[in-house]
């Protein structure tokens, strides 16, 4: 069952939504080459902590950390540590914040160094797919436009999209109906849902530059590609508005 948020309940996650904003604008200034992964989760726990958020990850299903760092490779639920961030490198970052019994969820995969222009324009193609998928979220639209517009856009240029995970609903639980996936499906159209305003979506493409097989690493979090051919990962939560969505990540 998809739950609509009231004005009341949409002004509490927008609360929630800048603190992830401003987490992650954060990891755009400190994450450098030679930090490690568990510099940004220290970090951005006491950021979210001190603004007097709970960061959701943390105790989920067992996660041990606050945030998610994926890189190259890894498409999602990379777990900090002691590995350094290196030249070349690119590195997704994901994280929700629990404000006030909501959750906001949002994520950006930027570059350490120099990349190339092909990696570069992975990132690119990543985030212009989530901003057309929010382009399309309205009142009355079907929820497999939003799809279809992520893929559509993603096969377009050549990259493919992940199919084992999706976007979700979100509010009170940080994954709440419906599951929105990243390209459609027959089981999607079956199951199509028609948008109402206040829906709250966390729409997440996740790309990458070969095929789109994933497999889970032994630490039993890690998402990569099977191919070991680079991801990128860009997330907003969203909320639908009578002619469109309001991104409350900002
Ligand atoms: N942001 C992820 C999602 O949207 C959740 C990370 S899983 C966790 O599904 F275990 F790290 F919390
Ligand atoms: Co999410």
């Amino acid at each position: 069952m998809i739950v609509c948020k009231s004005e009341r309940e949409i002004e509490i996650m927008r609360k929630a939504g800048r603190i992830v904003a401003d987490a992650l604008s954060i990891i755009k200034e400190i994450a450098k080459e030679d930090v490690t992964t568990e510099d940004l989760n220290t970090r951005l726990e006491k950021y979210v902590l001190q603004k007097g958020g709970i960061p959701v990850f943390k105790g989920y299903r067992g996660y041990p950390k606050s945030i998610c760092t994926s890189i190259n490779e890894e498409i999602v639920h990379g777990i900090p540590d002691q590995r350094r961030l290196r030249d070349g490198d690119i590195l997704s970052v994901d994280i929700g914040v629990e404000y006030r019994k909501y959750v906001a969820d949002a994520a950006i995969t930027i570059s350490i160094g120099e990349i190339s222009e092909e990696v570069e324009n992975l990132l690119k193609v990543c985030e212009e797919a989530l901003n057309k998928a929010i382009e399309v979220t309205c009142a009355n639209n079907k929820l497999s436009e939003v799809s279809r517009s992520i893929q559509n856009h993603v096969e377009s240029q050549g990259f493919s999209v992940i199919r084992d995970y999706t976007g979700h609903g979100i509010g009170r639980q940080m994954h709440e109906d419906p599951q929105i996936p990243n390209f459609v499906s027959k089981e999607l159209l079956k199951a199509d849902e028609i948008l109402l305003q206040g829906m709250a979506l966390a729409i997440e493409p996740m790309i990458c530059a070969g095929k789109y097989d994933t497999e889970v690493l032994e630490n039993r979090w890690t998402v990569v590609t099977k191919d070991r051919k680079l991801s990128a990962h860009f997330e907003h939560t969203v909320v639908v508005t009578e002619n469109g969505a309001e991104i409350l990540t900002v």
